[in-house]
């Protein structure tokens, strides 16, 4: 059984009514209830947590290192300007799947940059909700992998 947190930045507690024709119209909370249920049919025990604030991601991810086995995130805003929390993530060297609903790269230019990517083992945009179930799925895969080494 591994323990997987999904981590959601600032503004993303507002999905469902936050502009719904780009962020669909699934709110945070079912979201994470997918996540959770989906998990357990990957034999993962997935925990949610989603903060607007820096530091408190910083925070969780620290934690995250004592008993997770690795994580989603999907810094909002975060992603195209945290160096902090790029370093967070290479600092507890738990492997990192960046998630996010829309496809950045097809976006504003300032939305093409991730310094998430830099230290994720990948990154999954473009699919909506549906980006946080694969993330699950992609993560489970490269543990599975990790273990039969
Ligand atoms: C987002 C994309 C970011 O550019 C934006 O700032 C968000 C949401 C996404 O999930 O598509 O807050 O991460």
């Amino acid at each position: 059984m591994s323990n997987i947190l999904v981590l959601n930045g600032p503004n993303l507690n507002l999905l469902g009514t936050r502009q719904p024709d780009v962020y669909g119209r699934e709110t945070l909370s079912i979201i994470e209830a997918n996540c959770i249920k989906y998990g357990e049919t990957r034999g993962a025990l997935v925990s949610c947590l989603q903060s607007n604030h820096e530091g408190a991601l910083i925070d969780a991810i620290h934690a995250a290192k004592s008993d997770q086995q690795g994580i989603i995130l999907n810094a909002g805003a975060y992603t195209h300007t945290s160096i902090a929390l790029m370093d967070a993530i290479a600092s507890v060297e738990l492997p990192c799947v960046e998630v996010h609903l829309s496809n950045i790269h097809a976006r504003e230019a300032f939305r093409h940059v991730s310094y998430i990517s830099k230290v994720a083992i990948g990154q999954i945009c473009g699919f909506g909700s549906r980006g946080y179930i694969l993330a699950i799925d992609a993560l489970v895969a490269h543990l599975d992998m990790c273990d039969d080494k």
